[in-house]
């Protein structure tokens, strides 16, 4: 973003915890190690952003410190649209950990690159029009490879859902994934994530559309491997994850997956390939 031009987008609740987003962290961790660590040409310079931080920007030093397990040099870009925001985090700036005014027009300076933006609790707060151009917007700053993980939790991070876009050799993101996310701390019910669903999504749990389908089944999957939740919820939450995917769903099964809480649906649109 030049040096003057206005931040696209608006200043929302800033409202954000501690650990609020540690298993997306962890997720982050875990999904795409490969893609953290690069440090091919292209990437030598390629910027973790946490785009929208809020009021205090714990969360962003919270990834930061789960990222640089992986890559201990890595760039770590916090930005927000709400100048007083910015200013408040003026003292968690440090070596490769910046904070800054801006938008969805990320404020990049000459040579930096984008690996990887999360976008948590942001565009929950915008209407779902606006969704496309946003995304369009970012796509264009990252780069081939890149993943965006934009998604909504509850307050305490206990339920959280979000889109895994990757962005692809030509302009654009596919929709890789979508994730589903439970500390287990709350109980296990797929009706919960319907209330935190990413904003593309949340107004669709509708008769008709694939992700009301998939509630369906994912509901009926549940109720089928009830007997399992006598060994506790995570046994059961893999269990009802293994019943959706003999339905059909493209689910990643590997129980460091299930056993933790998360529901990883793969390629959900069938974008993948197209
Ligand atoms: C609810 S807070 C989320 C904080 C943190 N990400 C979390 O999940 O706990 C949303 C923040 O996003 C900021 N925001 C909204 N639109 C933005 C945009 N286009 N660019 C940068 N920040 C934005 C708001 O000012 C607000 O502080």
């Amino acid at each position: 973003m030049a040096r003057r031009e206005k931040p696209q987008g608006k200043a929302t609740r800033g409202k954000t915890a501690n650990n609020r987003l540690r298993r997306v962290d962890r997720f982050l961790h875990g999904y795409d190690p490969a893609l953290i660590k690069r440090v091919d040409d292209a990437y030598a310079q390629a910027l973790f952003v946490d785009l929208g931080y809020g009021r205090t920007p714990v969360t962003t030093l919270e990834s930061a410190r789960w990222l640089r397990r992986l890559h201990p040099g890595l760039g770590v870009l916090g930005v927000e649209i709400d100048a007083e925001r910015v200013a408040a985090a003026e003292s968690a700036r440090g070596p490769g950990t910046d904070f800054r005014l801006g938008g969805f027009n990320l404020p990049l300076r000459p040579g930096e690159t984008v690996r990887l933006v999360r976008a948590f609790n942001v565009l929950r707060q915008y209407d779902e029009a606006e969704v496309a151009g946003a995304l369009e917007l970012l796509a264009g700053q990252m780069l081939p490879g890149s993943l965006l993980l934009e998604g909504t939790s509850d307050p305490y991070g206990r339920y959280w859902s979000a889109n895994v876009y990757r962005r692809g050799q030509k302009a654009g993101f596919i929709t890789e994934a979508l994730v589903f996310g439970t500390s287990f701390r709350a109980g296990f019910d797929p009706v919960a994530f319907q209330a935190i669903l990413p904003k593309n999504l949340i107004h669709r749990v509708v008769p008709g559309e694939p992700i009301h389908a998939f509630f369906e089944a994912w509901k009926r999957s549940v109720a089928h491997t009830a007997a399992h939740s006598t060994w506790g919820q995570r046994q059961h939450f893999t269990a009802a994850g293994e019943a959706l995917a003999r339905e059909g769903y493209r689910l990643n099964t590997r129980r460091r997956w299930l056993g933790r809480g998360y529901l990883i649906w793969q390629d959900p649109w069938g974008e993948a390939g197209s």
